[in-house]
Formats: structure tokens, sequence, C-alpha cells
């Protein structure tokens, strides 16, 4: 995907190597923090603790792709904490140095540094990351200087911190070219993920479809890569995964910035703005009163814009706010039609772990119905209803996508049971579903906001995840659940195939094969294993047979083995940045952003002790950006 050209400007991090590996000498290690204390290197303060992490610390969001059981990592109590490791002295002797970093990103202060005679020579910070990746210092000037290495965390505040590993003398760098400028050819361009073209996206926002048309509007910092000035980016798509990014739909006004929503096609004209033929789309958002010069003062309110023209052009109501201030920073206003009483129904975050329900016979005027608390849960409600077979079960989700069942009859939402979870991944957010499917598709389609790490040098920052189906299964213990899978639009991006049937794996003999996307179905016989699993581009996702649970990426599901007590399925996609995990037809999902090395390719299947794929279907999916 890298491409050059005159026109086009490489962010050249280190140059890959063309040399051929057999005219280098072999790597001389420095340091791979494998021990359980840090060697002849010297420690200060308190933040490297005694000795290597084994991963994450105590509070810290998962870190990945350090290279086996340790690594230098200064979070040790927090970010709170400082301390330098120094590295004993060493000759310089090879081309390059390589070295894995993570962790925050100021200059000077949570850094990995080279010292050659008392100077430091060279400086790297991490990229506010949890994910190690690579980097290159180019040394051959300083060749037989004598050299040392300090990791250096004098950072107190948010990304106080800094990770570093497997730090080599080689001949060949291992940091690689990242293009920053090929519009969807981006080194960490997500290829079947919705990103927008530039700038900062959190929150999905008024999925509507209309005419054929799927709509995503989100929150969107056009002016940077950073959270900010809030604004709905827009694009539309026939199929939910090749998208068209429009001109943004709302701008911050003296009533705030544009704070998160949804918007519903107003098919009775019961707002009476139609105008022609065209049905009326209305977006209901929250002006965020304060967050910007000119909204100074003002309270979170929520308000009304509609559109004509299938969402082209959008005109906000004279008459804003519809629903003044009623607690807090309230917001997030998500509508849906309840047939039986002609009224809509909008569910509220209002502050804490509270929300509410409102209704209205014309999208304008509100009255309160219900409040409810979600015990560990905020932010961007969605209620929505699924009709499984003949019964009627309405679902309450919060930000986090966690959820109640239960009853609603226009007035009062009676849920039937706590608060249930299918989510567990890393990186899902604010989550909402589809309004105005089309009538012969009776899916619930929800989209979530990937909040993961900041994307490395990219113009760009966040993601969607991949729309997925939710539906409701009975258990055993007649529980009523959520399901959750990718739709099965995505197989519109399948290329090439590949299948298997009845393959015994050992510990000694993993299947592998080589992918960049990918979506893999993978069933296991665990037979008599351990653990079964996959390393997917160096991320890995483990089922531990006797726990029953699924690990990815460091996340934990739990998970039980399919009826006859031995099938394990998995439906597994992996682009760019991400890494997304269905367990038994989608009872758990593990959502994650997750930058593999992009030379770092392979797919492998493992087990711990004897088992089986039962089938295997993986397929290399093709990019759903136009080739530029
Ligand atoms: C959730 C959220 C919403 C808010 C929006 C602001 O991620 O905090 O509650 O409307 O993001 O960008």
């Amino acid at each position: 995907m890298i491409k050059t050209g005159l026109l086009i400007t490489l962010c050249v991090t280190a140059l890959l190597a063309t040399a051929l590996a057999s005219q280098n000498r072999p790597d001389i290690l420095i340091a791979d923090f494998e021990g359980d204390t840090y060697g002849k290197w010297v420690v200060t303060g308190e933040a490297f603790s005694s000795g290597p992490a084994k991963g994450a610390l105590a509070g810290q969001m998962p870190v990945s792709a350090f290279q086996g059981n340790g690594l230098a990592n200064s979070f040790f109590r927090g970010d709170g904490t400082t301390g330098t490791l120094t590295s004993p002295e060493f000759k310089i002797e090879r081309k390059c140095i390589n070295f894995l970093v993570g962790g925050g990103a100021h200059r000077d202060l949570t850094c990995v540094n080279l010292i050659v005679n008392g100077k430091v020579e060279r400086s790297t910070t991490g990229r506010e990351s949890e994910a190690l990746s690579w980097a290159t210092w180019r040394v051959e000037e300083f060749k037989g200087d004598m050299a040392h290495i300090e990791i250096v965390d004098r950072a107190t505040g948010g990304w106080g911190h800094i990770c570093a590993d497997q730090i080599v003398q080689s001949d060949e760098p291992k940091a690689i070219i990242v293009d920053t400028t090929t519009l969807y050819g981006e080194t960490y361009r997500p290829q079947f993920h919705f990103t927008s073209q530039r700038g900062w996206l959190n929150d999905p926002n008024g999925l509507v479809q209309y005419d054929g048309e799927y709509h995503l509007f989100f929150q969107h910092n056009p002016k940077g890569v950073q959270w900010g000035n809030m604004t709905w980016g827009h694009a539309v798509s026939r199929d939910m995964l090749r998208w068209e990014q429009l001109p943004n739909a709302l701008d911050p006004d003296e009533r705030g910035t544009m704070f998160s929503g949804s918007a519903v096609v107003d098919w009775d004209n019961t707002a009476g703005f139609q105008t022609g033929k065209e049905k009326t789309l209305i977006a209901l958002y929250t002006a965020a009163g304060g967050t910007n010069p000119e909204s100074k003062g003002q309270p979170f309110t929520q308000c009304l814009a509609y559109s004509n023209d299938k969402g082209r052009t959008w005109t906000k109501y004279a008459g804003n706010p519809v629903l003044p201030h009623v607690a807090g920073e309230n917001r997030d206003p998500k509508v849906v039609w309840h047939a039986e009483t002609k009224r809509w129904i909008m569910a509220l975050y209002l502050d804490k772990e509270d929300f509410a329900l409102y209704s209205s016979p014309d999208l304008k005027r509100w009255e309160q119905i219900q409040r409810l608390t979600m015990p560990g849960c905020s932010e961007c409600p969605d209620f929505f209803v699924i009709r499984p077979f003949d019964l009627e079960v309405w679902v309450f989700t919060a930000a986090n996508g966690k959820y109640l069942t239960g009853q609603f009859n226009g007035k009062q939402f009676t849920p039937s049971g706590g608060v249930q979870q299918v989510e567990y991944g890393a990186h899902s957010y604010a989550v909402q579903t589809y309004s105005d499917l089309p009538k012969s598709d009776t899916r619930h389609i929800q989209v979530a906001w990937m909040n993961g790490p900041t994307f490395p040098e990219m113009p760009f920052n966040q993601q969607m995840s991949i729309p997925c189906e939710l539906g409701l299964y009975v258990t055993l213990n007649k529980e009523v659940k959520l399901y959750k899978r990718p739709v099965k639009e995505i197989e519109r991006l399948h290329g090439r195939e590949k299948t298997a049937k009845d393959v015994a794996i050992q510990a000694d003999k993993p299947y592998s094969w080589k992918a960049e996307l990918a979506h893999i179905l993978i069933e296991f016989d665990v037979q008599n294993a351990t653990a079964v699993g996959l390393r997917v581009r160096g991320g890995e996702i483990r089922y531990n047979v006797a726990s029953k649970t699924l690990t990815a990426l460091g996340r934990t599901a739990p998970v039980a083995l399919a009826e006859d007590g031995k099938t394990l399925r998995l439906e597994i996609l992996v682009d760019r940045a991400s890494l997304e995990v269905f367990a038994q037809n989608g009872v758990a999902a593990l959502t994650s952003s997750y930058f593999p090395h992009p030379n770092e390719t392979t797919v492998e299947v493992f087990s711990e002790g004897a088992a089986k794929i039962k089938s295997l279907k993986a397929y290399d999916m093709k990019p759903a950006w136009p080739a530029k």
C-alpha cells in the first residue's frame, strides 16, 4: 500500500532495510527484560519497580506487542510515579539500535535515550499507546564508541509512563516507513472500518437508513486529531462498509458544540417540516453549552435539526432547544417511534448513572415519563424493541453496551432483570443502533466507537467498529440475552478463501497462513487440550478450557463450550488497526483497537494438548475504500 511518487511525502521513521539478511551480522542483545530483576541496569525512583513487569501493571490498560514475558514498564503505582533505568555501558558495533517502545509521548519526560560521551544523541518517546512498536536509531556515526541507554519517566500526569523492550544492536532497521499522506492508503488506515478522512472521531450519531442509504454521523473534530470542537461529521453508504464522507452536517453554534444524538425518518410528518415529496430526516442532538466561547455560561440542552434533501443539508429548528436543561450534563438523545401509542420515545442520559425516557407526539414537545438508574453505566442510551418469534422485548443499552431487557407499554419500561453484558473487549463505546432499516430487514444493527489509543502518526484518529447484528436468545436458565455478531454484508468484501477440515493441531504443530485483512470462521474440537486459540498478526486469542474463558489481547469473556461439551466457534475480523472476536455465534464479543506491525501478517492456530480444527474458513478482506 505504500506508494512513492513526486507528490507523496513519506514521513520516514526509518528506512526499511533492503539489504539481504544474509549480509547482516547477527544482532547483539542489549536487554530483553525477561528476568525477575533489571540485572546490571541502575534503577532510580519508584516508577519502574524493582524488576521488569510481565505486562500491564495495576490500573493500566492492556499492554501488548512486547516480546517474551517481560518488559520495562514505569506505570508502577500509576502515572504519578517517576524514575529512570540506566543500562551498563556497551560498545556500538552495528548500524542500528532497534527497540520496542510504548507509553507516553512527552518529549524529554517519557522517553528512551541514547547517551554517547555524556550527551543525549537520540531520544524517542512512546506514542500514547500501550501497544509497543518498533523504533530504530541509525548509529553508524558512533561506531566503536561506548554508549549507554536511559529509559526515563519524569512525567506525572496523563500518559506519564514509558514502556520499553527488546533493545538490540542490528544491521537492519526494524521500524517501518509510515505513509501519512496517501488518502485511505496511510499505513494504519483501517481498510474496512469507518474512519474520518482527517481529524478526530468518536461516537456514532444519527444512524438512520433512508432510500437505500445508510447514514453515519459521527462526533468529529474537524480541526485536529484529538477530541474537541465537537461537530457532526457525515458519511453515507449502501452497505455499511463502503462509505463516502460528505460535508459536516452540524457545526458548533452559540448553544454549544454538537454532542451525540440520533436521527429518524419522520414518515407521517409529525413535526411538520416536510416540504416536497422526500420524507424529512430529523436529528436530535445535544448542544453542549459552555464548551465553546460562543456558548459560555449556557447549559446542556437537547435540540432538533431537519433535512428535506436526504440528509445533504440540515436546518437547525428555530424553536430550539426542544428539551431545556434537566440535570448535570444531560445529553445523547436517542429517539424511537412507538407505533401503538403513536408517540416518539426519547432515551436521554441525565447524570451519574441516571437516565430518563421522554415521550412526544411531534419530536418538538417532550414530556418525561420515567427515570431509571443503571449501575456501572452512563452516557449514550439506546432503546429499541426486538421481536423474536411472537415475543416483544425492549432493550435499553448504555454507552458501554451493557443492557437491560424488559417490557414497555409506551409509558413505563419494566426491566425483567439486572444489567447484562455481551461485549468484553477493551474498545467498544457509545454504541448506537440503526433506525428505519428497510421494511424487509428485521435486524437490529449496532455500531460502536472503538475508543482506542491514538493512531500512530496518522492525520486521523479513532475508528468505528464493524456494524453488528444484535438479536435475542434464551439460555437454559430462561434468561433472555443479546447476541452480537458482524453483519452479513461483510461477505461482500471477501477475497481469496482458504478452507480446512479436520486438521489435528498440537503444541509443536500449529497451523498457520498469511493474512493482513481477514475474516476468519473457525470451529475447534478442544479434545484433550487445556487451551486452544489463534495468534493473529501477533495478537493472542486464547480459550482456556478449564476456566471456560476466552481472552483476546488481555481482555477476558466467559464463554461456555457448545452443548456437545467440546466445540468452540470463533469469528474473527482483523484489520490494520483492530481485532474483533465473536464467540459461539455472538454470545460474547471482544472488540479492540490493535496496531499490529504492518509486516507481521502471520495467523497461527495453536493448541496446548491435542485438539482439532473441525472447520476453518478464512477470507482475505478487500479494502472498502476507493483505490487512490
Ligand atoms: C460519549 C460522549 C457523549 C458525548 C460525546 C461528546 O463518548 O462523552 O456522552 O455526547 O461523547 O463527544
